[in-house]
């Protein structure tokens, strides 16, 4: 059986991801009605990643013998000023996601919970890149500044950073 409190903050975990899903869908969603189309792909498929990292969280809870608990979410902000205010938003929700992370794997080696401390460590390699990548992006939105043909071409950038062609895209 799970140690009871390594199954909590896992719950925690699958809140915190799910929460992040529905954060980034927003963002997706505020783009596509901007016509930020790039960004609106890259937010959709960001989207799908936090799903997928909340349900592998489900599944391991389940697989350890834990009972996942699908949370009630708190509501995503859905009104932003612009690509620099998404970004920045996003950037600061991966620090603290990071931060949770962190807990969990703390509780993992206080618990001494080897096996969860190992299936944690994916998450912890994957927050690297996450941060890394929003702060690339905030840097390349600070060299735009208020040029409309450097949004243009932003947009454009981040198209082509989403795995999933255009056409392929949601609709
Ligand atoms: Fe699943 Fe972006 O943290």
């Amino acid at each position: 059986m799970i140690n009871k409190k390594v199954e909590k903050a896992l719950n925690n975990q699958v809140k915190i991801e799910a929460e992040s899903s529905q954060a980034y869908l927003a963002m997706a969603s505020w783009a596509e009605c901007n016509g930020l189309n790039g960004t609106a792909l890259f937010l959709y498929e960001h989207s799908d990643e936090e799903r997928q990292h909340m349900l592998k969280l489900v599944k391991f809870i389940n697989e350890r013998g834990g009972t996942a608990i699908i949370p009630e979410l708190n509501k995503p902000t859905t009104a932003f000023k612009g690509i620099k205010d998404i970004f920045t938003t996003l950037l600061s929700h991966e620090v603290n996601v990071t931060k949770e992370i962190h807990e969990v794997v703390d509780v993992c080696l206080k618990e001494k919970d080897y096996t969860t401390h190992n299936f944690m460590q994916w998450y912890v390699s994957e927050q690297i890149e996450e941060e890394a990548l929003a702060r690339s992006i905030m840097d390349k939105i600070g060299l735009i500044g208020n040029d409309k043909g450097g949004l243009y071409l932003f947009d454009r950038d981040l198209e082509k950073l989403s795995t999933v062609a255009p056409a392929n895209g949601p609709a």
